[in-house]
Formats: C-alpha cells, sequence, structure tokens
C-alpha cells in the first residue's frame, strides 16, 4: 500500500490509479523530480495490475535551451510584445522554428511534449491554419497528423491539392491540456510566431481552419457559422495581400459530419479561385 501526498491530503494510489483508469487516462504527465519518485512507486504497484497504465514522462524536448521570460513578474502584454521582437529577427521558417522551440513565454509549453511548428512549403501559395496541437500532434511534433488530419489530406486530395505543396500550421504551437480551448493570452502569446511564418511565406491564400483561426487573425465580428465560405483579406505587409477564407475545423466535421457539404463547398471555392476560375 503506498501513499502519495497531494495538496497536503494522503492519497491512496492504488485507488487513485483506478480513478484514473476509469477515467480513461492513459499517459501521465509531471516534472521530473515528482514522476521519478512516482515512478518508482507505481512501478512495484502496476507490475501486478491486470490493465497496467503507462507513465511517460512528458518534458519538452526544447525546453534544454531555452529563451527564458519570466512569466510570473512579465505581464502578457511584454511577453506578447517580446514574442513580436524575438520573431522579427527570424529571416526564415528554420530561424523562426529554432526561437519557438526556445521560447519559454507560455505556459501551454510546460505540458506539450513537442513545439509543433508548421509543416510544408516555405513557398506555398495556400497557408492553411488550425487551432492548436491535438494528442498525435503533440506526440509525433507535426501540425495536422492525427484523425483531422487525415480528413483534411482526403479534402486537399479532393480539389487536387498536394499537401506537400501547402503550408499547415496553427495559432498555438503547443497543445492546451486535454484540447481545451486556449485563453485569449495563450493566443496573444503566440500570434507574433504564427504572423511570422505568414509573413515569411507571403501567401496568396489563407485558410482558416476554425473560429480560433478566423478570430485571432480577423477582426471580424461574427461567428465562424456566419463568416465561413466569404471571401475576406489579409494584410501580410505593404506589398502584399492574401485572400481568405474561413471554413469549419475537421474536428467540427468529425463530430457533425452533416456539415461536411459546407466545408466542401468551402474548399471548391478556394480551388476555383487558385485556378482563376471566379
Ligand atoms: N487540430 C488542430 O487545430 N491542429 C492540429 O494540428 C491538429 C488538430
Amino acid at each position: 500500500m503506498y501513499n502519495l501526498v497531494i495538496m497536503e491530503k494522503r492519497v491512496n494510489i492504488e485507488e487513485t490509479l483506478d480513478w484514473y483508469i476509469w477515467a480513461g487516462v492513459t499517459e501521465t504527465c509531471a516534472t521530473e523530480v515528482c514522476l521519478n519518485n512516482l515512478l518508482e512507486t507505481l512501478d512495484i504497484s502496476l507490475s501486478a495490475r491486470s490493465h497496467p497504465i503507462t507513465p511517460i514522462l512528458k518534458k519538452n524536448k526544447d525546453t534544454l535551451d531555452t529563451i527564458h521570460v519570466n512569466s510570473s513578474t512579465a505581464s502578457f502584454d511584454n511577453i506578447a510584445k517580446n514574442a513580436r521582437e524575438l520573431c522579427s529577427k527570424a529571416s526564415s521558417l528554420d530561424e523562426l522554428k529554432d526561437l519557438v522551440q526556445k521560447f519559454d513565454g507560455c505556459n501551454l509549453k510546460k505540458t506539450a511534449a513537442n513545439t509543433v511548428f508548421g509543416d510544408g512549403s516555405p513557398h506555398a501559395r495556400v497557408v492553411l491554419i488550425g487551432e492548436a496541437p491535438g494528442a498525435d500532434e503533440d506526440r509525433i511534433g507535426s501540425p495536422f497528423v492525427g484523425k483531422c488530419g487525415k480528413l483534411l489530406d482526403k479534402m486537399l486530395a479532393a480539389i487536387n491539392i498536394n499537401r506537400a505543396d501547402c503550408y499547415i500550421t496553427n495559432v498555438l504551437p503547443w497543445r492546451p491540456p486535454g484540447n481545451r480551448t486556449p485563453t485569449d493570452e495563450e493566443v496573444a502569446i503566440c500570434l507574433p510566431f504564427l504572423k511570422r511564418q505568414i509573413e515569411l511565406i507571403k501567401p496568396d491564400f489563407l485558410l482558416l481552419l476554425g473560429g480560433i483561426a478566423l478570430k485571432s487573425l480577423l477582426d471580424v465580428p461574427d461567428s465562424i457559422s456566419r463568416t465561413r465560405g466569404k471571401w475576406l483579406e489579409y494584410v501580410i505587409d505593404e506589398q502584399k495581400t492574401a485572400q481568405v477564407l474561413a471554413t469549419y475545423h475537421p474536428s467540427y466535421l468529425l463530430r457533425s459530419p452533416s456539415q461536411k457539404a459546407k466545408v466542401w463547398g468551402d474548399f471548391l471555392r478556394l480551388q476555383k479561385k487558385m485556378n482563376c476560375e471566379e
């Protein structure tokens, strides 16, 4: 019988594990010191279990060489300003990726396994923007590689767009715990990274996947359901403005397949515009 002290309360580990398993927990996330202690205990108690769960040390690989921002004292505005200044120093996507991996001003990084930077062609005509990495993306370190990514690949293929010719990224490079909705502060801190990716690529088109991508990049009063399917503009810099289309996020389509027809219509709109047919 092993006991764990959490918040001054003694918790029975066997009972806690049973509760975790019942709740569907398959991974644990903790600091190294705390987890090492726990692992020793769990190894003993788990070896005799009929359906063990595997504790996985989730330590972001990128934290070793970090650009430190003291988030306890700095205001969110200052952290976001700091992120903007850092971004302006990056003159290529590789440099920017390196900066994002070293940046530690966003709390989400602490619970994420990987920094998920954008992926695809630096010369893409179209940039697709999602919300944040999910569990699969967090584990693998690339955007849209899980169920949503498979659906996205199929939709792109259906309009004869090769995923490798696009650039795919997210508003946030770190997975919010449990896929929760990101806070406004988290978006504000990470937005400069997204904007700099767009500045470096200078695409003709942006496809915004879901309400968070829409609200983060464009100051629109209406919801995604009212805005999707309409052409908008995003000013990249003095020389370049991208045509923007917002549509529903693939994860919403997986939950609500009846909405697929609308998104299919949006993808056809994008195809026509890219082929200069409208
Ligand atoms: N959902 C997103 O918004 N982005 C991903 O990369 C995966 C799922």
